[in-house]
């Protein structure tokens, strides 16, 4: 009896350790988003055309223009803060920052507009219903859509690198589906949610192997929509799992269960959960290796905007799941991420996280702090705090 108590005492404390410090992990985010609106305010953008930190590049804050795919994250970051908090000063310069992105709402030259549009106006319409906002999420959805090519059932990632393919689709797109689910919900046009659904299932037919894992970029003939080629691009190889395509394939198909409620969508998700923690190259503590097949495994950089990315996602799928499983892997990774990867606090320009991996083949931003991963890490605190306390 006494032996049996004391494994209970054992197991018990050691999944309470595994669980997210959520007030540390605000306290910290805090101080380094304070710290990153004052070296916002110091950078040299006279011209004021570059609108939110990316990354640090040889220790320098990079802001980029709105029409780069990462400019939604920085306004999401301080909506989350926001929400977390429920503080008004992140409410103000949330609502400062994602007004820099307007004009995205027709730019029809890229697919990133969920990432851009989504995690900007869309966080901040879930937060204030503000109806410019629901303007701008509806003149989006509404530039995306032309890149709908009904013969291929998907929209087309890339305009560039036009001599490698004709018709590029890559798996990070099945995150810009949230936009078009959400346009259908405002404006009662279905057309929106059958371009998501249709999207979603050509990527589930070509762009899976056997085992679940995804290749990076699919191209297509944009004429009869056959596949022609199956390769990465940030990848290791074309027949490598890209570690962060994993998490976005993971994060995807969550989504599209909870927008759609077809197990077709969570069978997905549950198979791509299931070959990324069951991956021989997963490390212990859970955050990934930048490519799981990269061939120095152990000394390769890891990637922290994918351990972002499949946590948030986890605690999504944990909501469809009747075992714990999914949360305890989420919790675990947010722990690794808080003692690990976090910035030290007062450096990184006010980055929260380090140690994220955006390009590798093109020795591009590795090992760095990327602020998608602090986006989606601080989604997941989101996600984690509305579970614990419903
Ligand atoms: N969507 C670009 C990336 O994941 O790097």
């Amino acid at each position: 009896m006494r032996i049996v108590s004391i494994f209970f005492f054992i197991a018990g404390f050691s999944t309470y350790a595994q669980k997210p410090n959520l007030k540390r992990a605000i306290t910290h985010a805090t101080h380094q988003t304070n710290l990153m609106l004052s070296e916002i305010g110091k950078a040299d953008n006279e011209s004021e055309t570059l609108v939110s930190p990316r990354t640090l590049v040889d220790g320098k804050l990079k802001l980029v223009a709105s029409k780069d795919w990462t400019s939604g994250f920085f306004s999401g970051t301080l909506w989350y803060l926001f929400e977390l908090s429920n503080n008004d000063k992140w409410k103000a310069e949330a609502q400062k920052f994602t007004a820099k992105i307007e004009q995205e709402k027709y730019n029809a030259k890229t697919h990133d507009m969920g990432f851009k549009v989504y995690c900007s106006f869309g966080n901040g319409y879930r937060l204030t219903r503000d109806p410019q906002y629901r303007e701008v999420i509806l003149h989006s959805a509404k530039t995306l859509a032309t890149r709908f090519n009904p013969k291929v059932g998907a929209i087309r990632s890339w305009d560039h690198s036009s001599d490698k393919w004709d018709f590029p689709v890559i798996i990070d797109n099945m995150l810009n589906l949230e936009l078009l689910f959400e346009a259908t919900k405002l404006s009662g046009d279905s057309a929106y949610y059958k371009i998501a659904v249709s999207h979603a299932n050509t990527t589930l037919k070509n762009h899976f192997r056997a085992n679940y894992s995804t290749w990076h970029v699919i191209g297509y003939d944009p004429k009869t929509g056959e596949v022609v080629k199956r390769n990465t691009h940030q990848g290791y190889a074309d027949a490598s799992a890209w570690a962060r395509g994993q998490a976005w394939a993971l994060y995807g198909y969550t989504m599209c269960y909870r927008e759609t409620k077809d197990p077709k969508y969570l069978a997905q998700a549950k198979n791509v959960a299931n070959f990324i923690f069951t991956h021989k190259n997963m490390p212990a503590d859970f955050v990934p290796y930048w490519d799981f097949d990269a061939p120095n495994i152990t000394s390769e950089p890891r990637d922290v905007s994918a351990a972002a990315v499949i946590a948030s996602a986890l605690y999504e799928l944990s909501t469809y799941s009747n075992n714990n499983d999914y949360f305890n892997k989420a919790n675990k990774m947010m722990k690794s991420i808080a003692l690990k990867y976090n910035s030290i606090k007062g450096t990184n320009k006010g980055f929260i996280l380090d140690h994220s991996t955006g390009a590798k083949p093109s020795n591009s931003e590795v090992d760095v702090p990327l602020i998608y991963a602090d986006y989606y890490y601080l989604e997941a605190l989101v996600r984690y705090k509305n579970i614990v306390n419903n």
